[in-house]
């Protein structure tokens, strides 16, 4: 069974770090965000399909180079083709029902429990949904008795027609992939969900956690959920609070590290306090505090230079 990944967009409010890293493998708790998609999937998935469009230089040599546990394939488009665009461009490599991951979300569903709904149903497609208080930034839904009888993209703030989002996570059926037309830009959340919904278009909501990753507070937002229960109690060169993650190629000496802080590989710190803040690779830093920060990678900062911490590699501070 396949799962397709959309990792196309261009990651603009991610920037600078997505000027040098395309978003996809920007970490999460040290672990490449797509990288963590793919382990994360149900072991009947055997083939992972990424879409990719910005960065596919980078996305290929990074999955030549290592084995993920799924098989790979990626499949390219010379031009961003829109959500359902890149997942029709996909259609020759997919066998059956389809996953699609937004390839930005971090969420707590349960993929098996969705598929065996989605099965019993004989849904056309089915849409994992989330409730938030502000649903205007994103897909919205008229859910009843299971289905989805309206879906509105973005909709003006007051005219949504429920709190029930879509959460980028779907299974469809191949009719629907079939539906999209090919080699075209397409959203499949504008110009094909609109067009099933009321026919066969379910839902699945779930409850636990969801973040879209895609701004520098959702993205440190889903590094420290994604620490889970892997994080680092102790350190020989730092005192540690809350839900921390240290690399094992780290080298810490007098530091202060937490609450809520991951350190990347080949970080060298010294006299420092980070809180609320991501470190990643090959940071060296000197006597400060850093608080809800994305720093790095290759950053150098001492105490006496604030301006050390801008660099054009990346680095954001909010
Ligand atoms: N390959 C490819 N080509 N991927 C694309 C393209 C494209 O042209 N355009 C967007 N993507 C990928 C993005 O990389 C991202 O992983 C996913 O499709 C969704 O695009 P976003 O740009 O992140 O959309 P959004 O966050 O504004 O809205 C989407 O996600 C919300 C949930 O987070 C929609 O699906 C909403 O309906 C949904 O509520
Ligand atoms: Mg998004």
């Amino acid at each position: 069974m396949e799962a397709i990944i959309l990792v196309g967009g261009l990651g603009t409010r991610l920037r600078p770090l997505t000027h040098t890293i395309p978003k996809p493998l920007l970490p999460l708790a040290n672990i490449p965000m797509v990288e963590r998609m793919i382990r994360n999937l149900p072991e009947v998935f055997d083939t992972a399909i990424l879409a990719v469009n910005y960065g596919l230089k980078d996305m290929k040599k990074y999955f030549e180079e290592r084995d993920v546990g799924k098989k790979v394939i990626i499949v390219p488009e010379d031009k961003p083709l829109g959500t359902g665009g890149a997942m029709r461009n996909c259609i020759d490599h997919v066998t059956g029902t389809t996953a699609v991951f937004n390839g930005d979300v971090v969420s707590s569903i349960d993929l098996n429990k969705m598929l065996e709904q989605h099965t019993k149903t004989k849904a056309k497609g089915t849409l994992a949904l989330w409730e938030v208080n502000d649903p205007s930034r994103f897909g919205v839904v008229e859910y009843k008795n299971g289905e989805i009888l309206q879906f509105q993209e973005k909709p003006e703030r007051g005219t949504e027609l429920s709190n029930l989002i879509n959460a980028g996570t779907y299974l469809l059926e191949p009719e629907i992939l079939e539906m999209i037309p090919p080699n075209q830009k397409i959203s499949i959340e504008r110009d094909i969900y609109p067009k099933v919904a009321g026919k066969g278009l379910h839902g699945f909501p779930f409850e636990g956690h969801f973040i879209d990753s895609g701004t520098p507070e959702s993205y440190l937002e889903a590094n420290f959920k994604s620490i889970g229960n892997n994080g680092t109690a102790a350190h020989t060169g730092a005192s540690i609070r809350g839900s921390v993650l240290i690399h094992k190629n780290a080298r810490l000496e007098h530091c202060i590290i937490g609450p809520n802080a991951i350190i990347g590989p080949n970080v060298n710190l010294e006299k420092c306090v980070i809180r609320n803040s991501v470190i990643l690779s090959d940071v060296k830093g000197h006597g400060s505090v850093i608080e809800n920060s994305i720093i790095g990678p290759e950053i150098k900062f001492k105490e006496d230079s604030k301006r050390s911490l801008i660099s054009p590699k990346g680095q954001i501070t909010f």
